[in-house]
């Protein structure tokens, strides 16, 4: 698993770094390579990956499509560590890159790399048909609008230090992270133009991913090190942040974490797919400590 991860880790930032070296050269742009590279596990490339090869989908253009929203991923990541948001100085094991950078830098580097997952969808380099292209623009313009990343960063901001019931935690965590894991698992549908029923079906298999990922980003923050996660732990607790473990305790998010796990397993055999490979990312998901 960790070498597929790798693998997956060296192909997509290979491609990033060729689409950027194409593009004239600005100032922003070591700003941008800095919130990009090096680090970041590329999670939901490798999501992106064990769903499309389900579908036969080629390698290529699921990496492409996987830059894309590694890209959005770290901007979303630069503007969440910023002072007016999560206030975090390290990520990825170095400074964060409004400490590297300054804040206004920070910003404007955060937008264009929102911005570029724009320009690798509509690519002329990326083969797949207009309209196609044009319902992955739209799905990920909805993920990380109002509706989703910004949506729940909003969310999880406006719920510090405050007592929230379960469902709105659960709604948050499926916005803030949980909208992006849907668009993966509903790329490979989308391409191979499946009814408005089943891409609903892959987003909502993304959405519980994504949850499990963030529960299990929580419990890092709870009792992982910051050595190993490359950002400073025992932050959630100061912040007074609403997560399942503010509300139902350590243990209890765990337990919950084994339940949504199991839902998904149960969801991918109704469906009757080959999951070995996503099954293998979920356990990842669980018991990784960065
Ligand atoms: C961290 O995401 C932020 C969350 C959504 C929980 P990752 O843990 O995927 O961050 P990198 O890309 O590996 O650094
Ligand atoms: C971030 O969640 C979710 C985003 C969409 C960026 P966190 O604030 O918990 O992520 P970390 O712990 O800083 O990586
Ligand atoms: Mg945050
Ligand atoms: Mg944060
Ligand atoms: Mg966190």
């Amino acid at each position: 698993m960790i070498n597929k991860l790798v693998k997956i880790a060296k192909d997509t930032n290979l491609f990033l770094k060729k689409f950027i070296k194409r593009q004239k050269r600005t100032e922003l742009v070591t700003a941008m390579e800095y919130g990009l590279f090096p680090g970041g596990k590329k999670i939901r490339s490798k999501i992106l990956l064990d769903i499309g090869i389900i579908f036969n989908i080629e390698y290529k253009t699921l990496i492409a499509i996987g830059a894309a929203v590694e890209c959005i991923h770290a901007y979303s990541l630069i503007h969440d560590d910023l002072p007016c948001m999560d206030n975090d100085k390290l990520r990825r094991g170095k400074p964060s890159t409004h400490i590297k950078f300054g804040e206004s830098t920070a910003v404007l580097a955060g937008n264009s790399l929102l911005t570029m997952a724009f320009e690798i969808l509509t690519s002329s380099n990326l083969k797949i048909n207009e309209k196609t292209k044009t319902d992955l623009v739209q799905k990920l313009s909805q993920t990380s609008g109002h509706l989703g990343i910004a949506g729940g960063q909003y969310l999880d901001l406006s719920f510090e230090k405050k007592k929230i019931s379960k469902n709105k935690i659960i709604n948050m965590e499926i916005k803030k992270t949980g909208r992006l894991f849907s668009f993966c698992c509903a790329v490979p549908a989308i391409i191979e133009k499946k009814n408005k029923k089943e891409i609903k079906f892959f987003e909502n298999i993304g959405a519980n991913i994504g949850l499990l990922f963030q529960i299990a980003d929580d419990l890092i923050d709870f009792k992982g090190s910051s050595k190993i996660a490359g950002k400073i732990t025992g932050k959630d607790k100061k912040k007074g942040k609403a997560t399942l473990i503010s509300l139902l305790g350590y243990q209890n998010a765990i337990k919950y974490s084994d339940r949504i796990k199991l839902k998904i397993i149960k969801d991918l055999n109704k469906y009757k797919l080959n999951s070995t490979s996503l099954n293998e990312t979920l356990d990842y998901i669980l018991t990784r400590n960065k």
